[in-house]
């Protein structure tokens, strides 16, 4: 990738919008712009650059920040996550997803920016009872499970509807992982499970650890979204972003506790009532022919990973879980 001037990073405090900040450092932005309001990210995850400016703030009110910027390039990855946190708060999913992507892309819009990666979901759009991969053309789903599925994919349509004025292309992340994702309620479950391989507790499976999910390591979702910004075949289209491979929950399980050396048990909870998609599965076809994109780490390099990243940083992941857990 060619040096990049200034980069706008909304969510850019984040698990994935963090490792994208530093990335893009390393492709020689010429500075970095991170919009984000700290109500699941943490400051701490971005680094410690000249070239990061960080602006702390609600994307919803976008305009009210008076960023003085001209920017070429906005990546949209603030968002309310995920799944079940839009179950028990409706509404801020909502805002953060419906207003706050609508108002970005006006924002985008008002400042010439010339191309918007949104991040959306793989989880949505096809809605659940698929067993095949998931391709980007199949049909919208009108029976999708959760408020997060449904704004995700409000997301994709506004992007649509903008997309003769801010080039937009939609990436369809899968579930990702790695360094910088911090364990919480609301999070994945990979962190989770790490979390709790590492203090010896049970590692607690919502079904019966047969569902498959793609589990994308995060470095390899950034690159895709890199490769995004900058394809030419790119703007109005979407993208699948994730490996093609699943890996059974119970299997995922059991690297976990093999890479943490843990001690834990696996326990078995019911299915949360919402959780309809017993296998996922990214066809990433598209994404390989028209943006060349690979995902190379597998998911025991990957857990490996970020197990070292967690050994690291255990103090401040365990403040986060006095004070958020
Ligand atoms: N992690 C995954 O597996 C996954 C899967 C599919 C899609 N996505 C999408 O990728 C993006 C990044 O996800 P993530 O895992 O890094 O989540 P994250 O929660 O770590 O990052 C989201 C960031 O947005 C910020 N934010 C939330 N509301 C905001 C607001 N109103 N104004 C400004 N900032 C706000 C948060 O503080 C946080 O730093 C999200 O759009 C998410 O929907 C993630």
């Amino acid at each position: 990738m060619d040096a990049l001037k200034t980069v706008v990073v909304t969510g850019g405090a984040g698990a994935i919008g963090s490792r994208l900040v530093r990335r893009l450092l390393e492709h020689h932005a010429e500075s970095v712009v991170v919009i984000d309001d700290l109500s699941s990210g943490y400051e701490w995850l971005l680094p410690v650059d000249a070239r990061v400016r960080f602006a702390n703030g609600d994307v919803c009110a976008i305009f009210d920040l008076r960023l003085e910027l001209v920017s070429p390039l906005v990546f949209h990855l603030a968002a309310f996550f995920a799944n079940q946190n839009s179950v028990d708060r409706p509404l801020s999913d909502l805002r953060t997803n419906g207003l706050g992507t609508l108002t970005t892309l006006m924002w985008a819009a008002r400042h010439g920016v010339q191309r918007f990666v949104y991040a959306s979901a793989g989880c949505s759009i096809a809605g659940h009872g698929i067993d095949a991969p998931i391709r980007e053309d199949m049909p919208v789903s009108l029976a999708l499970d959760t408020p997060y599925q449904i704004t995700k994919t409000l997301g994709e349509f506004y992007c649509n509807y903008f997309n003769a004025q801010v080039p937009a292309v939609r990436c369809r992340f899968f579930n990702s992982y790695g360094p910088g994702e911090v364990p919480g309620p609301y999070r994945n479950v990979i962190p989770n499970f790490i979390w709790r391989a590492l203090h010896g507790e049970p590692l607690v499976i919502t079904g019966t650890g047969e569902e498959t999910r793609d589990f994308i390591y995060v470095d390899d979702l950034v690159t895709g979204l890199l490769v995004a910004a900058e394809a030419t075949g790119a703007p109005g289209e979407a993208f699948n972003l994730g490996t093609g491979i699943q890996t059974r929950v119970i299997d995922l399980a059991e690297i976990v506790i093999k890479a943490c050396r843990s001690t834990s048990r696996i326990e078995f909870a019911p299915r949360r009532p919402w959780d309809r998609s017993i296998h996922r599965e990214a066809d990433i076809s598209k994404a390989k022919s028209v943006l060349g994109f690979q995902p190379t780490v597998g998911i025991r390099e990957g857990v490996e990973r970020t197990v070292d990243w967690f050994r690291a940083n255990l103090d401040r992941i365990a403040a986060v879980m006095v004070t958020r857990g």
